[in-house]
């Protein structure tokens, strides 16, 4: 059976400034990176900077309806106090060429990275910080048109744990204290961002969201697995619509803001387990379900579904703002899109009110601390030349895209029996 999807849901791919532009010379990770505390440089990336136009033409051959990027923040303030204005217009050619080719926009505000002399200051830790963001946030509302929907933040909780507990990404802090002081200050800094640019825009806020399962049928792992699931998945969303973030070990006051909806990133399926230790209460995990993506992720396409579900308690609009999986075997690709997208339809058919899907990602990139082994694309990027070759579940997507329909031969010889 072929499964259609309803008129104006959005196919689109995703990407972020950092690891698609190059040369993003004037933020925090591309210091670490140049003194060798990061083990990847970001270098030339893709070259999208100086490619984008070439992006765009692809995306919309391809026949993808919404593109999915950030701006990047250290670029519009490379100092404190003066804007770039190139670099806001930039990103005003970027947003018009999207419209001109029927492609629909969705910017994201802060995807990791920060100005360095932000992150000087001391970053997301100090609340007397949040006026520099508030500036930024501003001239994005005066000056930006041509788009509708906004997300301020990308994964916030994975920004903070990476960031301040594992303290694997810049500024390599290991400290819960801190880490829940930073969540709090995001919030504060989307309540900020809400306010400037609601009514305009349709503001929402990215989340990433795996699907935790406890390790045993114990009551320790499950009572563990909510409780990870709570502070991981939710916490943050509910800071902002109730004024109450419960963060890992203190409760703080924020103020109530809003969201106009919601991004949803779906990625794998984690198991949790509770230990005995002064320092953790548990462990989290790779499920180990199957086959490791080139992540080490194990894939569960029912937890995109689980997901949505969970999401829809919120009852506002739903966007599945990244799916994908790094991996060189392109058919795996095409059965993983399939798969994903059949559990997007059955919510979808059980009224959850999904309104797009984002595939992860347009191009290979600059994955992060990993750097450019993991094979994220749809279009495959040789990173000497800048060619961009796409991939067969670029045209499978795009087919997808075009027609808003999984064909039967699709999901007879890729999905599952639902
Ligand atoms: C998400 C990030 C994105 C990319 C994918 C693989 O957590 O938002 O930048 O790295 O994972």
């Amino acid at each position: 059976m072929q499964l259609k999807f309803p008129e104006g849901f959005l196919f689109g791919t995703a990407t972020s400034a950092h690891q698609v532009e190059g040369e993003n010379r004037w933020n925090d990770w591309w210091y670490y990176e140049e003194i060798g505390r990061l083990p990847h440089k970001s270098g030339r990336a893709c070259n999208s900077w100086e490619m984008y136009g070439r992006d765009v033409d692809l995306m919309a051959g391809l026949g993808y309806g919404a593109y999915r990027f950030s701006i990047e923040w250290s670029r519009i303030f490379p100092e404190e106090g003066k804007p770039n204005e190139g670099a806001l217009m930039h990103y005003q050619r970027m947003i018009d060429l999207l419209n001109e080719r029927g492609i629909t926009p969705m910017l994201t505000l802060h995807h990791f990275t920060l100005p360095m002399w932000f992150a000087a200051k001391g970053g997301f830790e100090r609340k007397e910080n949040l006026e520099y963001w508030g500036r930024y946030v501003e001239l994005i509302a005066e000056t930006l048109e041509g788009v509708k929907l906004v997300a301020t933040f990308n994964e916030p909780m994975v920004y903070v744990v990476a960031s301040y507990v594992d303290g694997t990404w810049p500024p390599f802090t290991k400290n819960p204290l801190k880490a829940e002081k930073v969540a709090a200050n995001l919030i504060r800094a989307h309540a900020m961002a809400y306010e400037a640019l609601h009514g305009r825009f349709r503001v929402g806020i990215v989340k990433n969201r795996p699907y935790f399962v406890p390790a045993s049928e114990s009551e320790r792992d499950r009572k563990a697995a909510e409780e990870v699931d709570h502070t991981f998945n939710r916490a943050i969303i509910d800071g902002i619509l109730t004024g109450r973030f419960k963060g890992f070990l203190r409760s703080f006051d924020v103020p109530v803001s809003g969201l106009d909806w919601l991004g949803m990133n779906y990625y794998n399926i984690m198991r949790v387990r509770a230990v005995r230790n002064p320092f953790r209460r548990f462990v989290v995990e790779d499920a180990d379900v199957g086959r490791k993506t080139d992540m080490g992720w194990s894939v569960y396409p029912r937890g995109i579904y689980e997901g949505l579900r969970a999401f829809s308690e919120y009852a506002l609009p739903i966007y599945v703002t990244e799916n994908g999986i790094a991996t060189l075997d392109d058919e795996w690709r095409v059965e993983f899109i399939v798969r994903h997208l059949q559990y997007v339809h059955r919510a979808l058919e059980e009224g959850v009110d999904v309104r797009g899907y984002f595939y992860w990602s347009l191009l290979d990139n600059y994955e992060w601390a990993e750097g450019f082994r993991p094979r994220f694309g749809l279009i495959e990027v040789n990173y000497d030349t800048f060619e961009r070759r796409p991939r067969r579940s670029a045209y499978v997507y795009g087919g997808i895209a075009r027609e808003r329909t999984i064909r039967e031969g699709l999901v007879e010889g890729y999905g599952l029996k639902l």
